[in-house]
């Protein structure tokens, strides 16, 4: 198959191409850079380097490449980001989903497969989250997802373009060889700032408050492996080559960690102090997240092998420790 990437420069876009190459697919990426790195693009990928936004320039991809199906990782990410920017969420992430579906139904392409989140919830009713749950997002990053799963809802109705759309939880880890990883600037995420702490490039990591109503007072996440994430894709991709229905899957691993326990969890796998201070609360974070991940299981056939978190925190290690500064370029 051909693949087009969207976001194939960013860490979960380009764990995708780096799997879909290993699996023989042709891959074209498509990425405006913004913050993604040339560096993550794999060698043997087609690059255009572009914005979704921009009609002409799809057209021009989609024209020159014969693509059987879209996978779209090319959105902005940042919950507080969303919150204090509200029209550059919808701008990026709505609109330039719907010049996407323009030019797929324009290039008859219909298959896509969609990296959503699980901010399209906002706080759980109850704990592990399914499919079934009311969506009621919390923030402006939840609400352009859900907003972009209505557009393939009815543009599916409409044109026949077929979605997956997969909900992720805390995505971490990276690629074993340690060739890609993670590297948001500026990074926000927990596993990389814990990692950065053990690499003495922060003096301590601060715990967003311990007086949440879990075991140890810290709030607690589901945690997946990149590649396992990723793996999902590709069986999602499959599904509808194979004639499968749209459908929106979770993708998590099924178990809690709290912020004390992967800050344990890196101290032994690095062997380092990392210390640690207890902050304040970060505004909109819910206590425990954990989701359900049995939808993907039965229907895709998602096998998750790399589920421990030490595995995962090792993966991370392996990259931050390799490549401490990331990426060469800004
Ligand atoms: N945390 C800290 N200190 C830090 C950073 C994070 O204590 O310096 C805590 C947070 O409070 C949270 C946990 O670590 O309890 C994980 O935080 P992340 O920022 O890594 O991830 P979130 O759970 O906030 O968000 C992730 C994705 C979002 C997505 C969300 C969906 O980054 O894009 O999951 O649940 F929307």
């Amino acid at each position: 198959m051909n693949i087009l990437v969207l976001g194939g420069a960013g860490y979960i876009g380009s764990h995708a191409v780096y799997q879909l190459i290993d699996k023989g697919e042709n891959v074209v990426v498509i990425d405006n850079l913004e913050t993604g790195h040339v560096e993550a693009i794999h060698p043997n990928a087609s690059f255009y380097q572009g914005d979704i936004r921009d009609i002409k320039f799809l057209r021009d991809v989609f024209d020159k490449e014969s693509i059987d199906g879209v996978m779209h990782f090319a959105a902005n990410s940042l919950v507080g980001e969303s919150m204090e920017k509200p029209l550059k969420y919808f701008d990026n992430n709505v609109y330039g989903t719907q010049v996407l579906l323009q030019a797929m139904t324009e290039h008859s392409v219909n298959r896509i497969v969609f990296s959503s989140t699980a901010a399209t919830y906002g706080e759980p009713e109850s704990i592990p989250l399914t499919e079934v749950m009311q969506t009621k997002p919390s923030n402006t990053y939840g609400e352009t997802k859900l907003t972009m799963e209505k557009l393939m809802k009815w543009t599916e109705q409409a044109y026949g373009i077929k979605y997956v759309s997969l909900r992720y939880f805390n995505v971490a880890g990276a690629r074993e060889s340690g060739e890609i990883g993670e590297d948001h600037r500026p990074e926000t995420h927990l596993v990389p700032i814990i990692l950065q702490t053990a690499l003495g490039q922060r003096s301590h990591i601060s715990i967003f408050g311990d007086d949440y109503d879990t075991a140890d007072g810290t709030c607690i996440r589901d945690y997946v492996h990149v590649e396992d994430l990723i793996q999902a894709h590709i069986q999602a991709m499959n599904h509808l080559k194979d004639g499968g229905q749209s459908n929106i899957f979770n993708l998590g691993s099924s178990q809690g960690f709290s912020v004390k326990e992967m800050i344990d969890a890196a101290r032994n796998v690095t062997g380092k102090d990392i210390p640690a201070k207890i902050g304040k609360r970060r505004q909109g974070d819910p206590s425990t997240l954990i989701a359900s991940s049995d939808k993907a299981k039965q229907v895709l056939g998602w096998r998750p092998s790399r589920t421990s978190i030490t595995q995962i925190m090792e993966d991370a290690w392996s990259w931050h420790s390799a490549r401490p500064n990331g990426y060469q370029e800004g």
